[in-house]
């Protein structure tokens, strides 16, 4: 399950979660922008220090943003130990396969475990034409499963499927001795992630989901039905009641009020 603040990583560790992720979609979900690629190190960091804060029995993974590991396995490895010593989590996530396998082992060699993510990487929508599915071809498929081998070969402990067909993934994660975390992949990977705000229905009516995403709850009716009912409350002079008042003796009150 993703997390972007204390409250989020707070009911997700207390449900259960056993992995929690910083995701960089916290850029569109969390800080109203426009893709991940906008989003700083430094606004992560401030995002994963607040979630390693609630987590008490969740792996917390970091997401690096796009543009703070691509140069070089020493630029991924910097980056990475920033997550880990300002960030406060345990791990970190990073988009890319067969060409990020140099970094990803540059990472687990300093000890910082790595979640890698194949198949549709968000952070290189420009190139890929937008959030497509990936491995629809036979030839496209074996593209996804030679990146999930090279990130295993390099030593990431899971890899992220995302957008590819179940069949695919369900074959990919045959293949792989690492587990599979699925995303809009199928029922076949290891194991599973979403964004919350969108599994718990966090979002105002009308936004754009994905396909793959099921919405287990309203949160954002919730909210939206407690603050209308503040509104009038507050409006109509129900609130506060006399249970929300602190009291004074009244001789005091008598003293003052005269
Ligand atoms: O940024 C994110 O939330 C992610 C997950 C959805 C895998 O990368
Ligand atoms: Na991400």
């Amino acid at each position: 399950m993703t997390a972007h603040d204390f409250p989020s990583a707070h009911v997700a560790d207390a449900a259960g979660m056993d992995m929690i992720l910083v995701g960089d979609s916290l850029a569109m979900v969390a800080l109203g922008m426009e893709d991940t690629s906008e989003v700083l190190v430094d606004e992560m960091l401030l995002h994963c220090r607040s979630v390693a804060r609630a987590t008490k029995g969740a792996f917390t993974v970091g997401d690096l943003p796009m543009g703070s590991y691509e140069i070089s396995p020493e630029q991924g490895l910097t980056t990475a130990i920033r997550f880990i010593k300002e960030g406060r989590i345990q791990g970190i996530k990073l988009e890319g396969g067969k060409e990020m396998a140099s970094t990803i082992k540059k990472i687990t060699q300093a000890g910082i475990p790595v979640l890698a993510h194949v198949g549709l990487t968000p952070q290189r929508q420009n190139a890929l034409g937008g959030f497509r599915v990936q491995g629809k071809t036979s030839k496209g498929a074996m593209s996804v499963l030679e990146d999930a081998i090279a990130v295993q070969e390099a030593g990431s402990f899971g890899v992220v499927l995302e957008a590819v067909p179940a069949e695919v993934a369900t074959i990919i994660t045959r293949k792989l001795s690492i587990p599979t975390i699925g995303i809009g992949a199928g029922n076949g990977c290891s194991g599973q992630v979403l964004v919350q705000v969108d599994m718990s229905g966090n979002f105002p009516p009308g936004r754009f989901i994905p396909k793959f995403v099921k919405q287990y709850g309203n949160v954002w009716a919730e909210s939206f039905r407690a603050i209308e009912s503040y509104r009038d409350e507050v409006k109509g002079r129900q609130y506060p009641a006399p249970e929300h008042t602190y009291p004074i003796p009244k001789d005091e009150l008598d003293a003052f009020a005269k």
